[in-house]
This record gives C-alpha cells, structure tokens and sequence, in this order.
C-alpha cells in the first residue's frame, strides 16, 4: 500500500477570524481514522497550515514579503511571536493525535527548511523513517540573501512530499467545510462541484486575501495541478465530513474534487 500525504487546512483546524483559537472539535473524529489508517499499516504524512495562529501576525508585520528594514523590531518581534504560536498550534496537534494511539514525528520546518515556495531547500530524507507518523507544518523559515526571512506554506511541504517521498498514492487536501472546488462561489445555490479537475476547468475561489499571506485556494489549486501531473492523484475534500472521508481512504465511492494522476503515470 502507498503513502498518503494530508494537509489539514488552517481553517480548518482554527478559527481563521479569532486569533489563536484552535477548534479540537474539528480534528478528534479525524484523528481516529487517521489512528485506523495508521495501524492498518498505511504510511500516513500529515502537514498541517497555521490560519489564525501565523496569517493574522504575519500579515501585520509583513513576514511573507521578507525582510523590511524599516519594520526591523517589530518583525523580529513577529517572526518569533509566529514561531511560538506555530510550536503551540502543533503542540496541539500531536497532543490530540497521540491521544488516538498515533506515533508521530514532528518536524518544524524552521530546524530544517529554509527559502519559501516550491524550490524550498531541506533534506526530505527526515520524513522516511519507518513506522511513524510524520507531521510538519507552514512555517517562518530563513531565507537566503536580503530577504531573511518569509513563510513556506504547507501547500509547498505537500507538493515536495508528494512528488519525492516514496511511493505516494495520494495527496489529499481536507477542507472546511466545502466538499472541493466549485465553478461559482459555493454559496451560490447554482453552484456546482467541479468532481475532477482538468486544467480547463474554471473555479471560484473564496480566498480572504485580508486574512491570508500564503495563496488560499489558488495555491492549492497550482500545487495540486502540478503534483498530479508527474505524482501521485490529488483529491479535495471536506474536512468535516467524517463519513465521506472513510470512503475516499476505503477506495469507495466518495464525494470532492479529484485531479487524476496524469496518463502517463497510470
Ligand atoms: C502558513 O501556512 C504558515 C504561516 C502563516 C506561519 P499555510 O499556508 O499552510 O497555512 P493555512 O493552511 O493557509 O492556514
């Protein structure tokens, strides 16, 4: 059986609007399946985003454009603050996973990550080790050059993961409450799910750029688009939907977004 890499949304595992308020309610029912896939012996990574533990800090003091010798105190201030909140939210995290009997590994991407975007540097090898639960997260990490500093989402972590750990079947985005990509806003009553994305295909997003330093749903979108096309398939789904998401780790019939892994990987 191959690997599966999740990414638990900031949103959905915070509050986005209230500063540092973690919703434990969100991530228990989905610990335990994760605790079924795990012990069935399905190699599990999960990287997990900030929402209101690191967009609303890094934003105020501009974390994601770098370094600004103007804002010096108050970023080195931030940088830190967000890094505290970042080991807190994770802390968290694992608390609640151990809980469910689930044997991980944390790795901070600060201790050894560094630049931002997909062509971040780091040694990968750390997530290998058999027989545990890695977990990572976005992070502020250090860049090279005049920059400093900025803030590698964990949409980066989960196209490096995806495309050169080994053997991965899938990459699955777990939602707020949205079961995937919609072709209007999915408030909308007329709006449609998108149930598999081929790149022609147009989505609303409903990206908060107010809230958000990384790149909301249009970064997962690129991300996913180029996971796919040489890795492993990349499903979106809705987090919160504890029935749906044991079919889709069953091989059952479920309901999100799905881009398929390209042709020539079949
Ligand atoms: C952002 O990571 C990290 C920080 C702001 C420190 P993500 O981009 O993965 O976070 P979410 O999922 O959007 O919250």
């Amino acid at each position: 059986m191959g690997g599966v890499i999740i990414k638990l949304g900031g949103a959905l595992i915070t509050d986005k609007d209230q500063i540092h308020t973690f919703r434990p309610e969100a991530l228990m029912p989905l610990a335990s399946i994760l605790s079924e896939m795990a012990s069935e012996g399905r190699r599990v990574t999960i990287v997990h985003g900030a929402g209101s533990f690191g967009h609303i800090e890094a934003k105020q003091a501009g974390l994601a454009g770098g370094y600004d010798p103007a804002r010096e105190t108050e970023q080195t201030q931030a940088v830190d603050s967000v890094r505290a909140s970042m080991i807190n939210l994770n802390g968290m995290v694992l608390d609640i996973l151990r809980e469910h009997g689930i044997d991980c590994q944390t790795h901070p991407p600060r201790e050894w990550a560094k630049g931002t975007g997909s062509t971040f540097t780091g040694d990968i090898g750390r997530f290998e080790t058999p027989g545990k639960v890695h977990v990572t997260f976005g992070d502020v990490v250090d860049v090279d050059g005049d920059m400093r500093f900025g803030i590698l989402s964990g949409d980066h972590l989960m196209e490096r993961l995806a495309l050169e750990a080994e053997d991965m079947d899938m990459a699955v985005f777990l939602l707020n409450g949205i079961d995937g990509l919609y072709d209007k806003d999915p408030k909308d009553p007329d709006a449609r799910l998108i149930r598999e994305y081929n790149s022609e295909a147009s989505y609303t997003t409903t990206l908060d750029s107010d809230k958000d330093v990384t790149g909301g749903m249009a970064l997962k979108v690129d991300v996913s688009k180029r996971i796919s096309s040489s890795g492993p398939k990349v499903v979106f789904v809705n987090g919160l939907d504890m029935e749906n998401m044991r079919r889709l780790f069953a091989g059952e019939e479920f309901t999100g977004t799905v881009f398929k892994r390209a042709k020539s990987h079949e």
